[in-house]
């Protein structure tokens, strides 16, 4: 049998936290591979690349995701045993309940409740000397969560609910403080949640009808039961706490008109095609999913490797993103790449790859796109402000990363 490039060392768990997202990519280039072995968190694990690998990855015969989850993920990010860590009928049983929530029409009343949040936070802006876009789109965004998923938050509330989402989002690559400030905004939110799901099931909140929330707190799994009250908390977080994690993309969106002014004349002719491309180019350029994990489901040869059961199996989703056999100048930022037309389901992965139906992919895909082009109609069109020296730089060793001055905007005002 063919034998991959084994990582000699115990354990490499440091070098995620000391290289962060080129972890997996620094090894694929050091050893000339796209599939090696390593250790990490005490286990073995086999890092792959590439679109082949990415089509095994999302063979649910081949791959599970139950117990790929590290617990410290759980109890930040996802929410211990959501749906993240199901597998066959109950995962696409949960799932397509998931994507019944995201039909376009609702999709669309998201984007527009947000354009109109969007829109009445200028006057407040161009009042101020200067705005972190970060920090004001994250309550923004995080207000029109709730509203779209039928979830009451006060007005004075929102800000702290909305440090508490993106708290969970950014505990997952740390240790020490920022794991514990995850952990801790993900407990005071299932309570919030489970408080307001409580309420629903004893009618005590008066709601639409056909709210996420409302579909949250009365859906049946496939044994007919309702899911008990935590799991249908987590489930809720798991629709509003990605919504909000959109404002690091708006960010990062925000940043590319900025460092990119090649792209300038395009973004003026405001065509949605243009508009398309250039969010989508900032979803391959710019980081934000590292990897995926999932577990070997039974004994099976790939590439002339023999693949164990149980054993933990990383897809490097940003290698992915900036892989040359993939991407031509994958250095370069070019929305125009995304001209050529083509079946990118397993090589263009920034939220998973596959069918959104039947395996894990993301299926906020469509939520995202949207939302990242009304930002963007909204920062070219419907504003004017300046840029101040400022640091712009974002860590790749870090997991998840951002801007460092969160994009500082001054002299905001209203386009004629
Ligand atoms: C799954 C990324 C926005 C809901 C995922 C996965 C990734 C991802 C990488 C895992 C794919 C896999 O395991 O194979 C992102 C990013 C987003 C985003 C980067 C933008 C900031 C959203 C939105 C929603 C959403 C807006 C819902 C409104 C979910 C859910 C899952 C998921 C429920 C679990 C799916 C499953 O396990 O079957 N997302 N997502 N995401 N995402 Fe997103």
């Amino acid at each position: 049998k063919e034998r991959i490039v084994q990582e000699k060392g115990l354990d490499h768990t440091l070098n995620i936290l000391e290289e962060g997202y080129l972890f997996i990519k620094n090894r694929m280039d050091r050893y000339q591979c796209d599939m090696f072995e390593t250790h990490i968190m005490g286990e073995k694990a086999i890092c792959l690349s590439g679109e082949e690998a990415c089509k095994i990855f999302y063979n649910e015969e081949l791959f599970q995701r139950k117990g790929a989850m590290p617990m410290r993920v759980q109890k930040t990010l996802f929410g211990v045993n959501a749906i993240q860590g199901m597998d066959k009928k109950p995962h696409t049983e949960r799932k397509l309940f998931f994507m019944s929530l995201m039909t376009e029409e609702r999709q669309n009343e998201l984007t527009q409740l947000f354009e109109k949040e969007l829109e009445a936070s200028v006057a407040k802006w161009m009042e101020k000397k200067e705005i972190v876009l970060f920090h004001e789109v994250k309550n923004i965004i995080c207000k029109v969560a709730c509203k779209w998923t039928g979830v009451p938050v006060k007005e004075n509330e929102i800000e702290d609910r909305a440090d508490d989402f993106c708290s969970m989002i950014d505990g997952i690559g740390g240790v020490g403080p920022r794991y514990w400030k995850g952990k801790s905004g993900r407990n005071k939110t299932e309570e919030w949640i489970q408080g307001i799901i409580e309420d629903v099931r004893q009618g005590k909140l008066k709601m639409e009808e056909d709210s996420p929330l409302k579909s949250m707190a009365f859906h049946r799994d496939l044994d007919g039961n309702q899911m008990d009250l935590p799991m249908a908390a987590k489930e809720l977080i798991n629709v509003i706490r990605p919504i909000v994690a959109i404002s690091t993309y708006i960010t990062f969106t925000a940043l590319a008109v900025y460092e990119h002014p090649h792209c300038q004349d395009e973004l003026l002719c405001n065509e949605d095609k243009y508009y398309e491309m250039f969010v989508q180019e900032v979803r391959r350029f710019y980081p934000f999913t590292p990897f995926l994990g999932a577990r070997v489901h039974r004994d099976f040869e790939w590439n002339g490797y023999g693949f164990k059961k149980g054993v933990l199996v990383l897809l490097d989703v940003y290698g992915m993103d900036h892989d040359p056999h993939i991407w031509k100048n994958p250095e370069q930022f070019e929305p125009n790449r995304f001209l050529e037309e083509k079946d990118r389901t397993y090589s263009f992965i920034p939220q998973g790859g596959g069918d959104p139906a039947k395996g894990h992919r993301c299926p906020g895909e469509g939520i995202t796109i949207e939302i990242m082009k009304a930002s963007l109609n909204f920062l070219v069109n419907k504003i004017e402000f300046k840029v101040p020296e400022q640091d712009l730089s974002f860590r790749l060793s870090r997991i998840p990363t951002l801007p460092e001055s969160g994009f500082v905007m001054t002299n905001i005002k209203r386009k004629a």
